[in-house]
């Protein structure tokens, strides 16, 4: 079903790198509900995965710009306002990496060049997006900006590693910047703190699998999808959330105010005791079968 919420708004989109990615969903959300957008990724994502098939269906272009790169934020922005005609009523920022998680490289054991990396690539880029809108002065009035974000960013979750001490930057980002731009020109700035998602970037998590599981019975409407993610999102691009500014919203079936569920506590139920799963310092082996920690 289509409401028309986004008629005659333009945006940028970044991040959408397949169908499964959350910016996919969006913008092909933000399409069906009259939206206009420049969509942007970087040289590598753009030759891996399918983002032009996506700015065809979308009548949208691609341009390419490496968001921890000034100089590209700049050229995509004017570009962009070129391609449609004007500034942007929206902005989503869907980007996320750290080379530490990639490389398997644990909390405890950071390679600190990956983890700026990470602070820059995941993070800082929206700081460098909003900075280089503004000069730029790219925002119509009441425009409404949304980067995703995770519960990492508040409480820890063994395997998310410094993807987390990236999330708790990106939503403080989101409320700094969004005093700035909201006494100025009312756009509002918000992070979506989403489930886990079955993403090529979710996938690259360890044990996601486990913790996607958790979170889904722990949740009592279950996990998120990207879809569902994408519907949320086009509601704070709409007219119809134009004093929501500077939170970290949760959408996550509820998960955020769980303690315990009865699908999560089933699973102690039928046996396993916390004996059984400790890590075995002498090893430093989990002794669960398949447990992602060993290997
Ligand atoms: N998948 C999940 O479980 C989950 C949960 C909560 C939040 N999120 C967040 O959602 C966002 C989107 O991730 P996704 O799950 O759709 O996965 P995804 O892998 O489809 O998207 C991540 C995107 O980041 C882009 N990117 C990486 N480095 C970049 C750079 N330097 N410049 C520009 N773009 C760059 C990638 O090319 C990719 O398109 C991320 O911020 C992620 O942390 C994901």
């Amino acid at each position: 079903m289509t409401y028309n919420l986004l008629k005659g708004k333009r945006g940028i989109i970044f991040g959408a790198l397949n169908e499964k990615s959350i910016a996919w969903k969006t913008a092909e959300r933000a399409y069906s509900e009259g939206a206009r957008f420049v969509l942007t990724n970087t040289p590598a994502a753009i030759k891996m995965g399918s983002i032009d098939t996506l700015a065809q269906k979308c009548e949208s272009t691609v341009i390419i710009a490496d968001a921890t790169n000034v100089e590209d934020l700049e050229n995509l922005i004017i570009k962009g306002m070129e391609f449609i005609g004007g500034k942007f009523d929206f902005v989503l920022h869907s980007i996320g990496m750290s080379p530490n998680v990639r490389k398997g490289r644990t909390y405890d054991d950071l390679n600190y060049h990956y983890l700026h990396q990470t602070l820059d690539i995941s993070a800082i880029s929206f700081h460098k997006v909003l900075q280089s809108c503004r000069k730029l002065d790219a925002i119509n009035d009441w425009g409404s900006v949304v980067a995703l974000s995770y519960i990492a960013a508040q409480r820890t979750l063994y395997g998310y590693n410094d993807m987390a001490d990236a999330k708790a930057l990106l939503e403080s980002i989101a409320r700094s910047f969004g005093y700035i731009y909201g006494r100025e020109k009312n756009i509002r700035i918000n992070t979506v703190s989403q489930s886990p998602t079955m993403t090529t970037a979710g996938g690259g998590i360890m044990g996601f699998d486990k913790l996607y599981d958790f979170a889904e019975r722990m949740a009592p409407l279950g996990n998120a999808t990207a879809d569902e993610c994408a519907d949320y999102i086009i509601t704070l691009f709409s007219d119809l959330t134009r004093k929501v500014t500077m939170q970290n919203l949760y959408h996550d079936g509820g998960y955020s105010s769980m303690g315990m569920s009865l699908a999560a506590m089933s699973v102690y139920r039928e046996g396993l005791e916390y004996s059984d799963v400790k890590e075995d310092k002498s090893k430093k082996q989990c002794p669960v079968k398949d447990c992602p920690n060993n290997g």
